[in-house]
């Protein structure tokens, strides 16, 4: 990357969204250096889950019911709010026993880490090139599950974020199901659904999956920018996006979603809760995560698997740091932190010099770091699909004691 001149880079990034056109060709010169292109308009589904609006119906209410949880306190739809971009805006989730929503919840047990949003996660796991399979789709920062349709049910079984202390984890499924039964408005909209008014953990999450696949927020600036328009993005933008591929982020966050969704050591360090608690996620030897979307951030804050960046100012000083081996997780040293880390191209007024004697001097202080971040800030698309139910069948409060 080093030695490739801005003007051929913004080239290349512009030539790449051609390229991702032309459906998957292979073998050009070209795609070697495809960064990123467009998400696409339409999403793929599983062979046995393919969206209705029946299914989507049935979907959201299931999303907004507090039914879902052991003390039918807490939705999905909690921590996963509309008004803060699908996601909940803490550091960490906060799950049974909470009431309130986003920074304002209070008292809720809290989760392990924080929540990622639910938008485009229909298009988790998608690539520049090749199928985009859902089955296949990876779920959480660890990649720990495949599918929409099998992550739905760990929210459930997780004591913490909805089953609470007085149900078991065998349980929970069954008692949800005899809850759901009794409601004939529900048994009604799974006929409408799945043809039967037979209620199962499968079409449960058949349903939530595919609503989920409705929250899509694909045409962002930077998606109007790959297709063509040059004026999508203004000057300090467009710079940014240099810097962005010049220092190597685009290493990982690359691709339709600015990510690899492979797990990476990144040395992010660990999080003191304000009661002095230190959260060892890593402590517990998970030191890899993945590399999460880089859509839709300005609504998504705070930042990193446990929350830990406030602003998006602050990830990217970690970045310059964590390049320098400072200010990483300190049972991790520079030599731990994947190659892309360590070849972080970001400077640091220290003057080492890479030798190639450009002399451009970009990449280095402040000025490129403030461009990154106003690139990062235009990969936003307001227009999603915000409706929050006027009531669930349940009769409970959509979205549980927020
Ligand atoms: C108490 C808050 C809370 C509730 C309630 C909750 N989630 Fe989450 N959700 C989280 C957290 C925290 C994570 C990240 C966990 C991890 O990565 O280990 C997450 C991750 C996810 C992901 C993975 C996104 C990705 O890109 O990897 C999906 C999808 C999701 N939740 C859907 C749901 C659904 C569906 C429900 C309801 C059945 C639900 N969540 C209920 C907090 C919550
Ligand atoms: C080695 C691959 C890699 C490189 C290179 C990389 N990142 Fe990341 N990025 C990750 C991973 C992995 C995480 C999640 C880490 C965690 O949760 O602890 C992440 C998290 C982030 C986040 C937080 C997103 C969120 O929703 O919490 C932002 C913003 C970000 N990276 C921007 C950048 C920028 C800007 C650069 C270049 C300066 C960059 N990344 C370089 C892998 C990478």
């Amino acid at each position: 990357m080093k030695n490739i001149t801005k003007s051929k880079l913004i080239g290349i990034v512009i030539t790449s969204s051609l390229f991702s056109g032309c459906g998957g060709g292979t073998g050009d010169g070209g795609n070697a250096f495809q960064l990123f292109s467009p998400l696409p308009n339409n999403i793929a589904t599983p062979i046995n889950n393919p969206s209705t609006t029946e299914k989507n119906t049935l979907g959201q209410l299931l999303f907004w019911d507090p039914i879902l949880s052991g003390n039918q306190d807490v939705a999905c739809a909690t921590c996963h709010h509309p008004a803060k971009g699908y996601a909940d805006a803490l550091i960490l989730s906060q799950g049974v026993g909470g009431m309130g929503l986003g920074e304002d919840r209070i008292g809720g047990s809290l989760a392990k880490r924080n929540a990622p949003t639910i938008l485009n996660t229909a298009f988790n796991g998608i690539h520049n090139q090749g199928p985009h399979v859902p089955e296949q789709a990876p779920m959480f920062w660890d990649n720990r599950i495949r599918s929409l349709e099998h992550q739905a049910k760990l929210p459930i079984l997780s004591q913490e974020e909805m089953r609470g202390e007085d149900i078991a984890e065998d349980q929970i499924m069954a008692i949800v199901i005899e809850r759901l039964e009794a409601i004939p408005e529900y048994k009604q909209l799974f006929l409408n659904a799945f043809g039967t008014s037979v209620i199962t953990e499968t079409l449960i999450f058949k349903a939530i999956a595919s609503f989920e696949r409705s929250l899509i927020a694909n045409n962002s600036r930077f998606d109007q920018f790959l297709k063509g328009d040059s004026n999508a993005l203004t000057a300090i933008e467009q710079e940014g996006l240099e810097e962005f591929v010049e220092v190597g982020c685009a290493e990982c966050h690359s691709g339709p979603m600015l990510s690899d969704y492979q797990l990476h050591v990144i040395g992010t360090p660990d999080l003191t809760l304000p009661n002095g608690t230190l959260l060892t996620d890593m402590g517990a030897g998970q030191l890899d995560f993945r590399t999460p979307t880089l859509r839709n951030l300005n609504l998504t804050g705070p930042y990193m698997h446990n929350g830990i960046f406030e602003t998006l100012e602050e990830v990217v000083q970690f970045y310059q740091q964590a390049s320098q081996g400072e200010n990483i997780h300190p049972s991790l040293s520079l030599q731990d932190l994947a190659p892309q880390i360590q070849q972080l191209d970001m400077g640091d007024g220290d003057g080492d010099g890479d030798g190639d004697g450009d002399g451009d001097g970009d990449g280095d202080g402040e000025g490129g770091n403030n461009a990154i971040v106003s690139f990062l800030k235009s990969l936003q698309d307001d227009q999603f699909d915000k409706t929050i139910p006027e009531s669930v069948p349940s009769g409970l409060q959509p979205g549980g004691n927020i």
